[in-house]
Parts: C-alpha cells; structure tokens; sequence
C-alpha cells in the first residue's frame, strides 16, 4: 500500500470521527444503525405506527424499522394471547401451588390428603440434599438441629428432627419453603417447585438419621 492511500484512508476515517461527534442535542451520525437499535421481535408489543422508527429504517417494504404489529390477531398483537382462563403448567406439566398462605398452626389442615407428585426414588433425595445445603443448612444446620451458622447470632431456628416437628408431612414442608412459617422467610421465589418437593424429601430423610 502506497504512503498515499495510508494518508487517504486516514484521512475518511477521522472525517467519519469528527462527523460522528455533533455537540448539543444533536444524536450526530450512526454508521449501521442497525447495530445500536435492536431490532428485537416483541411478542407481545404492537407498533401500529408505520413510520416508527422509519429514521433507522433498513427494511424494504418502507415501513419504520419499530412497525411490528399483525393485523390478524386481536389488538394488532405479534403473538396471539393464551385462551381465558388458561392455567400455566411448567416444563414438567405441573400446575401451579395454589394454596394460600396461612398461619403455622394450619398448615396441616391445609394441606391434609396432599401428597408429593415425585415418586419414590433415591435420587429425589440426593438432590434435595444438595438444595437443602444451599438454602437450608446455614440455619437449620447440616443434621436439620436448628445449629446452623445463622442460629448461632439468631435464636428461635426450627430444631426439624424436634418431637413436633416429626410428624410433618412432605407437603407442609413444601408449603413452609414456598410462604415461610412465623419468624421463617419465604424461600418459594428462590426455589422452583421440583427443587422444594426434592427438599422436602430430603428433610424426611434426615429426621431419620
Ligand atoms: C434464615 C434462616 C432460615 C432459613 C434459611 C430456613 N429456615 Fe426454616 N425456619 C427458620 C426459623 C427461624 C423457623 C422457626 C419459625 C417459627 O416457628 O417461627 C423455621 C422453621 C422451619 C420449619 C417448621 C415450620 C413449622 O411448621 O413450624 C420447617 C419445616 C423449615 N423451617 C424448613 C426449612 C427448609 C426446608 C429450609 C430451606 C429451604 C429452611 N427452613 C430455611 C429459619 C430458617
């Protein structure tokens, strides 16, 4: 490459800079502008506007770049809205955890006749063992004796292998995870669903040993 064209190239290159930086409101040049406004495909948004965005536009059929609505669903939506009264199910196809949040005293009335949806297998347990060290242990202690790290500055952590505590079935564990329980916090937006049922498994597991 010649001295020349170096300097050429230099020199388009600090005009395109120097062009790049307006002062004031003024937004100056963007090269590509397609790289700084996403151009992202909201499902659930409708820009009936068909200019919007129409200063960034790279789209051929004259619209704005931000146009996205459909004119065949209701309310010019991208994606069409769940049926009413749909009820979302996760990966697993479980229904949510409707039942309310009460006091300690009851929860077994609550949740009587329930059951755990997992089956009896020993690997439930062993996961659950591995979620309970992460959102259980620093309280309840790694035997579930209430001795954890947080018990040691806080009283009143839940002995879970205490006389009364026993008798607790695997669903009122899962429902003291999701609400809490008097001076226990609420773990439910923490921890999924399968991970609570999995935890609870393990709790019974441990009041054994
Ligand atoms: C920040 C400390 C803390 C953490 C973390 C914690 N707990 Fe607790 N837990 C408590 C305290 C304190 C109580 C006693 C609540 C009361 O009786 O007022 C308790 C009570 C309980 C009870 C008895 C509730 C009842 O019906 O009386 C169960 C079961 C329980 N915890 C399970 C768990 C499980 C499982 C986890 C992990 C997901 C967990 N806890 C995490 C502090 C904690």
């Amino acid at each position: 490459m010649t001295r020349m064209k170096l300097k050429n190239i230099l020199l388009v290159a600090t005009v395109a800079v120097l062009a790049a930086c307006a002062g004031g409101d003024n937004p100056g040049r963007e090269y590509a502008p397609n790289m700084y406004h996403s151009v992202a495909y909201e499902p659930l948004s409708q820009i009936t506007d068909e200019q919007a965005g129409a200063w960034v536009n790279s789209l051929d059929n004259g619209r704005g770049e931000y146009f996205n609505s459909n004119k065949y669903n209701p309310h010019r939506m991208n994606m069409r809205e769940p049926a009413p009264h749909t009820v979302k199910r996760n990966a697993n196809g479980w229904l949510p955890y409707r039942s309310k949040n009460v006091p300690k005293d009851s929860i077994d009335i609550l949740v009587k006749g329930m059951t755990s949806p997992l089956a009896d297998d020993p690997k439930y347990v062993a996961e659950g063992k591995a979620m309970y060290e992460v959102y259980c242990k620093h309280c309840h202690g790694a035997k579930g004796t209430g001795d954890g790290k947080v018990a040691d500055k806080y009283a009143g952590v839940a002995n879970l292998k205490g006389d009364s505590y026993l008798a607790m079935s695997e669903p009122h564990i899962f429902h003291v995870i999701t609400y809490g329980a008097g001076l226990m916090g609420a773990h439910g937006s923490q921890v999924s669903p399968e991970d609570r049922w999995k935890i609870a498994r393990y709790v019974k597991e441990l009041q054994k040993q």
